[in-house]
């Protein structure tokens, strides 16, 4: 089977991510057309995984835009689309990995008359989207899409709150190489070294810099943890949240924090980083619709703490494979960390079951088989 796989994102976020593992086995079965330049372009040619960037100039919908910008955008779109259904004719279906990538391929599937699969990686409420973005997101699936995957439970739960159709939505959740995240005892001891932590408790949050990725409740935290408790805050701000970075770090120097918060900006070594690490915390605000970093800390053999919401729910049970706690409320999240750090023994029997079990929940080889079968089945 061939697949054009389409993305609006040049940065690699957390839907990119997944989608590097689901084209990967395609090898030149597959392209990958992006709606921008930039650092995914690279990942994916790494991964020897064919891709073009399709669009010339930045597409102006947001996720809060209203129905004139969306119209607007339409028109921009065209020479887009137009492009696209040419691709499409040399593929046997179009995969959109993103919203803007799911309002192209719809279009692209009616031109071209290839089935269209939408991998839903977000929770389609109010509370991240706009009433139109929603509307159009719905309207276009149920009416273009002969799949939708979503990737979790939570996102599917929103889909079908929000109108989706009940017959075209799967669940499939990210997949992982466990591999990947068993990194050299000597480069952590290195990275260790280098990041002057020896002798600290780490809590590592691994996640672009967003207000609703709640960097700021785990600082909030770190100031009612005792001192040797660290910080380590890996990640940047990808969609242009630059004012969020300000307050952070104001935010920082306001608690005398300076000493325990290191920023390290957009990383490649996550296993490695994550490996250096006592407990990976998770504190979005608004709901998780899967995320990946809370598998990834728990294949690295840590503890993790996460919030209580969305597809997290499905990724974390209490005391058994890690701790949660509810969103915002860096009280509670404090006392997490205060247990990890006394209470040893049971903090790493808990991290150990993790790692058992989300290597097997999240076998990537196992996940992309389930996705084969989906698209050979339902298609
Ligand atoms: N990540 C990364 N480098 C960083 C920060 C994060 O590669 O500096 C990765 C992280 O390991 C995870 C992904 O970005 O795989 C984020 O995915 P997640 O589902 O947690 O959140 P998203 O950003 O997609 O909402
Ligand atoms: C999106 C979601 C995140 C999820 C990722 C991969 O970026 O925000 O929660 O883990 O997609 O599905």
């Amino acid at each position: 089977m061939k697949i054009l796989f389409l993305d609006q994102s040049g940065k690699p976020g957390g839907a990119e991510l997944c989608l590097i593992d689901i084209a990967k086995p395609y090898g030149d079965r597959a392209l990958v057309g992006l709606f921008a330049d930039g650092p995914f372009k690279d990942l994916l040619q790494q991964n020897n995984i064919p891709v073009e960037v399709l669009a010339t100039q930045e597409i102006q919908v947001r996720k809060e835009s209203s129905l004139l910008q969306g119209f607007k955008s339409l028109r921009q779109l065209a020479p887009l689309i137009t492009k696209v259904v040419k691709k499409a004719r040399k593929y046997d279906l179009i995969y959109a990995n993103t919203q803007k990538a799911l309002v192209v391929g719809a279009l692209a599937s009616f031109f071209s008359r290839r089935p269209l699969v939408y991998h839903l990686h977000d929770i389609l409420s109010k509370e991240h989207f706009s009433q139109t973005n929603l509307r159009i997101a719905i309207n276009l699936a149920n009416r273009f899409a002969s799949l939708v995957i979503a990737n979790s439970e939570a996102s599917k739960t929103a889909f079908l709150q929000a109108g989706g159709r009940r017959n075209i939505i799967e669940v499939i959740y990210n997949g992982f190489d466990p591999k990947t995240y068993q990194p050299d005892e000597s480069d952590i001891n290195k990275l260790q070294q280098q990041l002057e932590l020896q002798g600290k408790f780490v809590v590592g949050h691994f996640s672009r810099l967003a207000p609703w990725k709640g960097q700021h409740i785990l600082i909030n935290a770190l100031a009612k943890c005792p001192p040797e408790v660290t910080v380590i805050l890996v990640g940047d701000a990808l969609f242009g949240e630059q004012e969020y970075v300000q307050y952070l770090h104001q935010q920082v120097t306001q608690l005398g924090l300076e000493n325990r918060v290191k920023f390290l900006g957009f990383r490649s070594d996550i296993p490695q980083l994550m490996s250096v690490c006592n407990l990976v915390a998770h504190t979005s605000t608004s709901p998780e619709p899967f995320g990946r970093v809370i598998v990834e800390g728990m294949l690295c053999g840590k503890p993790v703490v996460a919030v209580k919401a969305g597809g997290v729910m499905e990724l974390v049970e209490h005391g058994l494979n890690g701790f949660l706690v509810t969103p915002g409320e860096p009280e509670e999240l404090a006392q997490v960390i205060i247990t990890c750090l006394q209470e040893t023994e049971i903090t790493a029997t808990i991290a150990n079951n993790a790692r058992t079990t989300a290597s097997l929940r999240f076998d990537v080889a196992t996940i992309n088989q389930q996705i084969a079968q989906l698209l050979s089945h339902r298609l």
